[in-house]
């Protein structure tokens, strides 16, 4: 039965064909059956015709000029919209002061909900700021390299323990987006991304390296390694302050970077003087051996504003001394000599070795020579032509002479010291008045 069905529909289905062929002119919506046209693949010069017709190729080509000439402006049109804060450096390495890890990555998933980039390349990749790790950055030396660093334009990392640094030091860039402050004691590891690194940390003044000798060694070298480390991972130009007490009690007078010293490995001043020989050996030996670009900085005695006030060293004393109106202590006869610094031009000369291309050993030190008994006049004549002078005992392996030969800076560095001991003094008083006044205050006096 369904056979017979199917036969009855075939059979209808060719009539019906058979009659629409028969009669063309039938009104009958079904276009005529007409077979396929084979293609044949087109030959080259059809092609190269195919293109030329109508002006195509004069429309692929104004299509290509105006897509181009789109993605060469938009990088430069995006300046004239509004600010944007990734180009704006708002990148900061971290944003919170206490997680040093979220600070290993600017792009952390924490910071994404904040600073959410929109999809396009940032703008000021090719020419974006140097960002910059200051340890030791909240101390004496370190606030005002911070200061420089800063005012230049840099993005800056102040890495501090807080052991003789102050948060009033730096208190003057707090709310900077370029300036961030982070506690951490250098002797463990961090990871920062950053372009160079001037490694500051470690106490400086007799009274503090001696406070905790094991303490200071450490700092030295487990902190050095732990930079030196952290310089070699991220590529980052690496910058030691090491110090003229690297020459001890000096057989050579004065002393040049080629002196090679004259140090008691084991004495009470050795965790400093010792500590220090070591990290320049460690920067050499990171600089030979894994190519890291290190810079060495030798800096003789260096005053100014900031300075610690009780911190044992000569120029601080006998100013707080004066100020206090207490007697100026002179230890020993009075006759050994130093060289003072002031802290601007130590601090000219730290960038420019930073950003010169010679490693060094460099000097860095103001090589006009004082006996301790003519600074304290001097100190005298600046802060109180009364005051008295004291002479105490001198401590174990102070030494005798002390003065910078810093031709070699001079030469390769293009730096000198410009600021005498008697425009200086001046400049740090007032600091030491106000700073002293206040403590006066707070002790009820
Ligand atoms: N001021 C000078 O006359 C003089 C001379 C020679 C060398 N230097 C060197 O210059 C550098 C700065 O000296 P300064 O006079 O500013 O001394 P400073 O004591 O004022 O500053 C040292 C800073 O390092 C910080 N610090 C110490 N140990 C640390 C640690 N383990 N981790 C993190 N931070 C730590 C301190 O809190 C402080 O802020 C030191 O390396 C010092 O040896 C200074």
């Amino acid at each position: 039965m369904s056979t017979t069905i199917k036969q009855l529909h075939k059979q209808s289905s060719v009539n019906h064909r058979t009659r629409d062929e028969e009669n063309p002119g039938s009104h009958h919506s079904t276009p005529p059956y007409s077979p396929k046209v084979i293609k044949h693949p087109r030959s080259l010069p059809r092609s190269i015709h195919y293109c030329f017709r109508e002006q195509r190729l004069l429309f692929v080509l104004v299509g290509i000029l105006i897509g181009s000439t789109f993605f060469i402006l938009q990088p430069s049109l995006s300046h004239l919209g509004p600010p944007d804060p990734v180009t704006r450096g708002s990148f900061s390495v971290s944003s919170n002061l206490s997680d040093s890890s979220s600070s290993s990555n600017p792009f952390s998933a924490t910071d994404q909900p904040r600073y959410r980039p929109v999809a396009r390349v940032p703008v000021q990749i090719g020419k974006r700021r140097r960002r910059i790790v200051v340890t030791g950055g909240a101390g004496f030396v370190g606030s005002h390299l911070v200061d420089k660093l800063i005012a230049r334009g840099d993005d800056v990392i102040v890495i501090d323990n807080f052991f003789t640094g102050r948060r009033e030091n730096v208190v003057h860039h707090f709310g900077n987006p370029r300036f961030e402050l982070i506690r951490h004691d250098v002797v463990e590891p961090i990871l920062l991304e950053v372009d160079q690194i001037y490694h500051l940390a470690c106490p400086a003044s007799p009274v503090h390296y001696k406070y905790n000798p094991i303490k200071t060694i450490k700092t030295n070298v487990m902190g050095t390694l732990n930079m030196l480390g952290l310089a070699k991972r991220i590529g980052a130009r690496f910058l030691l302050t090491s110090t003229s007490e690297v020459y001890g009690d000096p057989l050579e007078h004065p002393q040049k970077e080629t002196y090679w010293g004259h140090v008691n490995p084991i004495g009470v001043r050795s965790c400093y003087d010792e500590g220090k020989r070591t990290a320049e050996t460690l920067a050499m030996d990171y600089h030979r051996g894994a190519g890291v670009e290190v810079r060495i900085a030798r800096i003789f005695n260096t005053y100014g504003p900031r300075m610690c006030l009780d911190d044992g060293r000569v120029v601080s004393n006998f100013v707080a001394q004066a100020i206090r109106k207490q007697p100026l202590t002179v230890y020993g006869d009075g006759l050994q000599t130093r060289s003072f610094q002031y802290v601007s031009d130590l601090v000219d000369g730290l960038v420019a070795l930073m950003e010169g291309e010679h490693v060094g050993p460099f000097n860095l030190g103001n090589p006009g020579e004082f006996t301790m008994l003519e600074l304290a006049e001097v100190v005298k004549e600046t802060i109180d032509p009364s005051a008295r002078i004291e002479f105490k005992a001198n401590t174990a392996d102070d030494p005798h002479k002390r003065k910078p030969d810093i031709t070699k800076a001079k030469e390769l560095l293009n730096w000198e010291p410009k600021i005498s001991l008697r425009e200086g003094l001046p400049r740090m008083v007032s600091n030491f008045r106000s700073r002293i006044l206040n403590e006066d205050e707070d002790k009820g006096l």
